[in-house]
């Protein structure tokens, strides 16, 4: 596109020819993104009552190996009796996701390396938190961040944050994120009260 652009005369036809492609494939992006992303929210009915505690402790297990490998020392603190209704294979990949990025985000830095996973119940909701000590997120890419293929990974998909962001919306909640450079970032995914089991509280 560019080196059209610079021929004297332009090739107007041949531009053109070259923008529609572009389009074509800016759409053909878009309904893979929106097909993957409906391939994760769908599945309403593989939703049970699942006891968080053990949703968690399961998930930690499947990231033990990789937080070794990169020296992350893992804290948890979970609240006891908290039942949620959810799609835990949704829930887990959402956590799994968080947890990677944690991960690799401090797998750069040389200062301790901490990951820490903690459950809460606030106002009739539950959250799911999980903050590291990395290098934290530049304000302007945190607008970014759950874009559909934005990475800053050399190896980057970026498709981590869209998908988990899509999970969590599908439970009608949401994950929010704060962060401080050269302190870490926090990643909090939050469920409404209409998904807690309230008699287990
Ligand atoms: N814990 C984190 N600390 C710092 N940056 C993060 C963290 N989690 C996500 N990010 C940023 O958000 C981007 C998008 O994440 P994600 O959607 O999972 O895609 P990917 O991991 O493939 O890059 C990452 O490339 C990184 O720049
Ligand atoms: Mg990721």
């Amino acid at each position: 596109m560019f080196t059209l652009a610079q021929k004297d005369p332009p090739d107007v036809a041949e531009a053109c020819t070259a923008a529609g492609a572009a389009l074509e494939a800016i759409e053909r992006t878009q309904a893979v993104v929106s097909h993957t992303k409906s391939y994760f929210t769908r599945g309403a009915e593989k939703r049970a009552e699942i006891d968080l505690k053990q949703l968690v402790r399961d998930t930690l297990q499947l990231i033990e190996t990789e937080a070794a490998r990169h020296k992350v020392e893992i804290s948890v603190e979970l609240a006891p009796n908290l039942k949620i209704q959810c799609d835990p294979v949704q829930i887990q990949q959402a956590v799994v996701n968080l947890c990677i990025n944690a991960i690799q985000a401090m797998s750069d830095s040389s200062h301790n390396r901490h990951l820490q996973v903690k459950t809460t119940h606030k106002d009739g909701g539950v959250t799911i938190t999980v903050e590291d000590s990395g290098p934290g997120i530049e304000s302007a890419a945190i607008q970014q961040i759950f874009d559909p293929f934005y990475s800053t990974k050399n190896d980057g998909m970026g498709m981590g944050l869209a998908i988990s962001q899509a999970c969590a919306e599908a439970h009608g909640g949401r994950i929010n994120v704060s962060s401080t450079l050269g302190a870490g970032t926090r990643f909090e995914l939050v469920f409404p009260s209409s998904q807690v089991i309230s008699d287990h509280i």
